[in-house]
């Protein structure tokens, strides 16, 4: 196979299109042309934008893809779409843009800082300079910009800055352009020099709205802090006969027509002459603000346009994640690691997956029952609180009978009921992990309505679905697949309620495990040895039926044949039915370690570690659409990352500190050469391109996947070992064996813990030290107090098992 070094950086810093800053909190984006547009996704729980390196984007209230206001399409191959601010110097003639596109002229200097919470366009342009920030209000829903535009030069300049943007207002995307645009209202308010939207027809689903009968509920307002000299509404007026986004005639014409209202194709272009004196600086702000009332929208709009108000909601953003990551922070000898895991995959896990859900691979606007329950887990050592709402949430979109929907949509509450096998029991696992983190077992008592019944406590949910997943069993005794599990895309395996699936059982050994703890904790004895027989019963079928000679098998279809098995010539071996089986000890040592050999000697490739392979090059009908990706794309036998931080911990569990290793560094997108992989080095890929794929390396899906919150979730618990147990905070690191020093800040049950480790001679295991005195099977006891120093005393070597 292809030598691994083609894919990977020699050093972070050696990245050919930007940097980190020196803390990691910022990347610089130093190249305009990239392979693929690199984005921030900028958000508040209700509110966000993503904007790109090129300025491209698109903004959205509550719900990325039912409720998005301006217009995006598509197309990361030209990324030429979106809110834009155009500067024309009538002087000379020149055109440009603040961000590359959409003029695409060429600078004099560019720079694009993508950091938490903020994104800033540096240029220049002759004797202009400019500076153009964006971020999504903490609190308000609203976007905000702060431009700076300084005349470098001893002469006097007279420039024109024209914002521009075009109105969507519901449903994105908008495929039917000439249909909705209809219903599309827009107002011009040239006191104030506002820019109103409405849209008399929202898009939605028709089952509580009717069919193509409800209006959009937001009205959306767009202006400065000052009146512009002159508004237009309508595209074509704007970009005139031959003209276009890139290069619109209007901005030569002394005078525009205005055209807002019902008829036009709705799109807010503000033009605003700005004089500078030599050396002088000026600030514009610009508001883009939605309001469930017009009333709202222009009150939001009026206190929030002035700089101070710009520079303040700036302040509170950057201080609000640097407070809330700064919690938990670890400092490892990989800085490149230090900046993906203290700062930017967990801010993509909460302002990517919980808050916006979306990146630019998929404007998505659910929530996932099982995703963004994963997803949560992200908060477990930062908020808590806010894992629990996600709980009783989702708990909250769960079926009387303890299914659940799939997917559904906040504000529409459109929802999809599935039979997918696993979606339900996610409440289980999560809830069990709150637990073992807070000690706060009240979140059982609470009582959270269903879908189609009365309000239950959420014990009873997830008792609900642990019997519904129960009934669901083959005659031997192995979960049934359904339409999926996990893996999406095993999309019929199970159709016909006969196909089996073998991840599913270790998950479900895993879960019974930490259920009957729950049962022992209440003092309900009788439900704890229930689900150990349960699982006893499991493991037994599970090594009885689904061992394959070297590895476990991954599912069975309707007609009783095998996928994942030595017998295959196509999808021969699964990544998370060998990693799975160590996580949750479903079989013998033994078989574990043939399990992780085969995994090793298979699906570790220079890319990384492979979701399954061969992958498969046909589509398969009684398999799913899995088998219709493209060969080695996605889940078909390329790099699945959510996956492959399971097999991180699984490593770990099998104390393999080589192979640890390298998934740390297969994972880590700062380390991959951005030239194979294209994707952004500062948030984690959905997927890598595995063979034969022609592009061999190839990162997609960035942003949105839940590797984010899982990646730093396994390198804190397994990887640097300090682990919420039953029994108290686990400290039971498995570095690679490169690494001599590591320290950990974090809190557990309130009480903040610092923890150092390092190697030291003669040591035989690892021991934790508190004040000098080793602790008690290197667990730090639930009712600690703090502050608390730990010293952590590593072997100079640990033996391979
Ligand atoms: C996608 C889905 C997720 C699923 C995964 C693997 O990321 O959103 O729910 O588990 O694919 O198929």
């Amino acid at each position: 196979m292809n030598d691994p070094r083609q894919f990977f950086l020699n050093d972070f810093k050696d990245n050919p299109f930007g940097e980190f800053s020196a803390d990691g909190r910022e990347f610089y984006v130093t190249h305009v042309h990239l392979p693929r547009p690199w984005v921030n996704v900028l958000a508040n729980p209700h509110f966000g934008l993503v904007v790109s390196h090129t300025g491209s984007g698109f903004t959205f209230v509550e719900n990325s893809q039912l409720s998005v206001l301006t217009r995006w399409q598509q197309d990361l191959a030209d990324d030429t779409s979106g809110k834009f601010l155009y500067l024309f110097i009538p002087a000379t003639g020149e055109l440009c843009s603040l961000s590359p596109a959409p003029t695409w002229a060429p600078l004099d200097s560019y720079r694009c800082i993508h950091r938490l919470g903020s994104t800033t366009f540096l240029g220049k342009k002759g004797n202009v300079a400019w500076s153009w920030t964006l971020l999504a209000h903490p609190r308000e829903t609203a976007e905000l910009w702060l431009v700076e535009l300084e005349n470098l030069g001893p002469s006097p300049q007279e420039l024109e800055l024209t914002a521009f943007l075009e109105w969507n207002c519901g449903v994105a995307p908008s495929p039917r352009r000439e249909f909705s645009k209809l219903f599309l209202e827009t107002q011009f308010l040239p006191d104030s020099g506002l820019v109103l939207a409405k849209n008399h027809m929202w898009d939605v689903g028709s089952r509580r709205f009717g069919h193509w009968n409800t209006s959009y509920p937001f009205v959306a307002a767009f202006g400065a802090d000052r009146p512009p000299a002159h508004a237009q509404g309508d595209k074509a007026l704007f970009f005139g006969p031959g003209g276009s986004l890139r290069h619109p005639l209007a901005l030569q014409d002394a005078q525009w027509e205005p055209a807002f209202g019902r008829h036009w194709d709705p799109v807010a272009a503000l033009r605003y002459p700005v004089a500078l004196a030599p050396y002088e600086k000026a600030t514009l702000v610009f508001v883009l603000a939605a309001g469930k009332s017009r009333k709202e929208a222009v009150e939001t709009w009026q206190r929030l346009a002035n700089p101070e108000e710009v520079q303040k909601a700036l302040e509170e953003t950057h201080r609000f994640w640097d407070e809330l990551l700064g919690r938990h922070s670890i400092n490892t000898p990989d800085d490149s690691l230090n900046a993906v895991l203290n700062w930017w995959s967990r801010y993509q896990a909460i302002a990517g997956r919980l808050w916006a859900r979306c990146g630019y691979y998929q404007q998505s606007g659910a929530f996932g029952f099982r995703d963004q329950l994963q997803d949560a887990q992200v908060f477990l050592p930062l908020e808590p609180q806010r894992t629990r709402e996600q709980i009783l949430l989702h708990a909250a979109h769960q079926f009387a009978d303890g299914s659940a929907y799939h997917w559904w949509h906040p504000l529409t509450e459109e929802g999809l009921p599935s039979r997918y096998s696993d979606d339900y029991l996610w409440l289980a696992f999560v809830t069990a992990n709150y637990l073992k983190e807070t000690g706060d077992f009240s979140i059982l008592e609470q009582e959270v309505p269903f879908l189609d019944a009365e309000a239950k406590t959420l014990t009873d949910h997830i008792e609900r679905a642990f019997a519904l997943a129960f009934s669901r069993f083959s005659p031997r005794g192995l979960p049934l697949i359904g339409c999926g599990d996990w893996n999406d895309g095993l999309s019929a395996c199970g159709l016909q309620g006969r196909g089996e699936s073998v991840w599913l059982a270790h998950f479900l050994v895993l879960l019974t495990q930490e259920w009957s703890r729950i049962f022992r904790e209440l003092g309900e004895h009788e439900k704890a040895s229930s689900f150990q027989e349960k699982r006893n019963q499991l493991i037994a079928a599970i090594n009885q039926h689904a061992w394959d000679g070297e590895w476990f098998w991954r599912a069975s279809l309707d007609d009783g044949s095998l996928i994942g098995s030595h017998h295959n010539s196509e999808g021969r071996i699964f990544l998370n039915a060998q990693s799975w089986a160590i996580l949750a000890e479903s079989t013998s040592r033994e078989r574990q370690e043939k399990c992780w050999r085969a995994v090793k000697e298979h699906l570790f490739s220079p890319i990384g570690a492979l979701l399954l392979t061969p992958a498969y090059t046909q589509p398969n009908p009684a398999i799913g659409y899995i088998t219709r990706y493209a060969p080695g794309v996605r889940e078909n036998g390329g790099v699945y990352t959510h996956a492959s931080t399971w097999a991180l911990a699984a490593a770990c569990k099998m104390r393999d500190h080589e192979a640890v290793a390298y998934l740390l560094r297969t994972l880590n997108p700062a380390l991959k050469d951005p030239r194979r992989s294209w994707a952004e080095p500062y948030v984690l890929p959905g997927n890598v391109d595995g063979p034969p794929s022609p592009l061999l390396g190839r990162a997609g899906w960035s942003w949105y996947t839940g590797s984010a919150a899982w990646f730093h979730r396994v390198v804190s618990e397994w990887v640097l070992g300090v682990r919420p147990t039953w029994d108290g905070l686990q400290v039971d690191p498995c570095l690679p064996s490169s690494w001599s020093k590591v320290q950990v800040l974090r809190q557990f049950r309130g009480a903040p813990l610092s923890i150092t480790m390092h190697r030291q001679p003669g040591v035989a295991r690892t021991q934790v030290l508190l004040e000098g005195k080793p602790l008690e099977d290197n667990l730090v006891p639930p009712e600690v107090e703090g502050p608390l120093s730990l010293e952590v005393l590593l072997p100079e070597e640990e033996i391979q098992t």
